[in-house]
């Protein structure tokens, strides 16, 4: 299947790790032309370095999403330097922790705010241009129980409702709007590795409840995310795909 994605340009905000950073790997595999950031200076360094003579190009430079105005004017940068936008793939995230109030303020700014600004400065680029693609990373904790009640598993279930509405508010303008959410994805120096060593027996029974006894990987889902965010996904808005190889076991209607 031919995705169509060559010479689109596209803006991945927090992507020099796990899942995002394999989507933009992949993206560049496909020959566009990725914008990229995260808060360190030398990371985004390392990573423009890794990422050079692949078939598609990367530009990018350090940046906080939870920072407004340097978020916002990180977005512009990257628009112009792209000519444009084409896709767009928000999936930062405070990720989860205690149910502190603190923690609550943390992901509602990170996860959600940062989202909806990024649409906000993103959209009427893609209108100007005639359409585009906007996929959010959100998780499979906000469709089933996972975890205890906390800020992350609520905060990117208000990423699904946003979407959602958003899809409908901006599918005239040839915008699409879905959702991805992985369920636990493994990958050396990320949360599952973190809990992995930490909480041993915990990870032993998440890998379990897997109905193939193990995680997910970044490129199981980056996959998912390349498709959606594709032209050959013309005629899907609005949707959550669920990317878990069967961990959630609720009925999906
Ligand atoms: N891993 C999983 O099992 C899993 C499962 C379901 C959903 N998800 C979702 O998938 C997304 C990616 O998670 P991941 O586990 O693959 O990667 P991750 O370990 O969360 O790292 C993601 C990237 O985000 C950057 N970052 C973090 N905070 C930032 C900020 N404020 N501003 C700019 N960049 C920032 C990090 O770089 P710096 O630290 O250098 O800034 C890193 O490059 C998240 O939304 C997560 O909730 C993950």
């Amino acid at each position: 299947m031919e995705l169509g994605l060559k010479g689109k340009r596209v803006i991945i905000p927090a992507s020099t790790k796990g899942i995002l950073r394999r989507v933009v790997d992949q993206l560049i595999d496909e020959g566009c032309d990725v914008a990229i950031c995260s808060r360190s200076e030398d990371t985004v360094a390392r990573t423009l370095r890794e990422l050079s003579g692949g078939k598609g190009s990367a530009i990018g430079r350090a940046c906080d999403v939870n920072d407004k105005s340097d978020y916002e004017a990180w977005l512009e940068e990257m628009v112009e330097q792209l000519g444009g936008v084409d896709i767009f793939i928000p999936g930062v995230s405070a990720g989860g922790g205690a149910d502190s109030e603190r923690n609550w303020w943390k992901s509602f700014e990170v996860d959600v705010l940062s989202t909806v600004r990024g649409c906000e400065v993103v959209i009427p680029h893609m209108r100007e241009s005639g359409g585009g693609a906007i996929t959010f990373i959100t998780t499979t904790a906000s469709v089933e129980t996972f975890g205890g009640p906390q800020a992350y598993n609520a905060m990117k279930g208000s990423l699904l409702v946003y979407a959602k509405q958003l899809s409908q508010e901006v599918g005239r303008d040839g915008i699409r709007v879905n959702c991805v959410s992985p369920g636990p994805i493994y990958f050396e120096g990320g949360v599952w590795q973190m809990l992995k060593d930490t909480m041993a027996k915990w990870f032993a029974k998440v890998e379990k409840d897997h109905p193939s006894g193990r995680l997910g990987t970044p490129e199981e889902v980056s996959n998912c995310v390349l498709f959606l965010s594709s032209p050959a996904a013309s005629w899907v808005s609005g949707t959550n795909l669920i990317v878990d190889g069967g961990f959630t076991k609720r009925v999906q209607f």
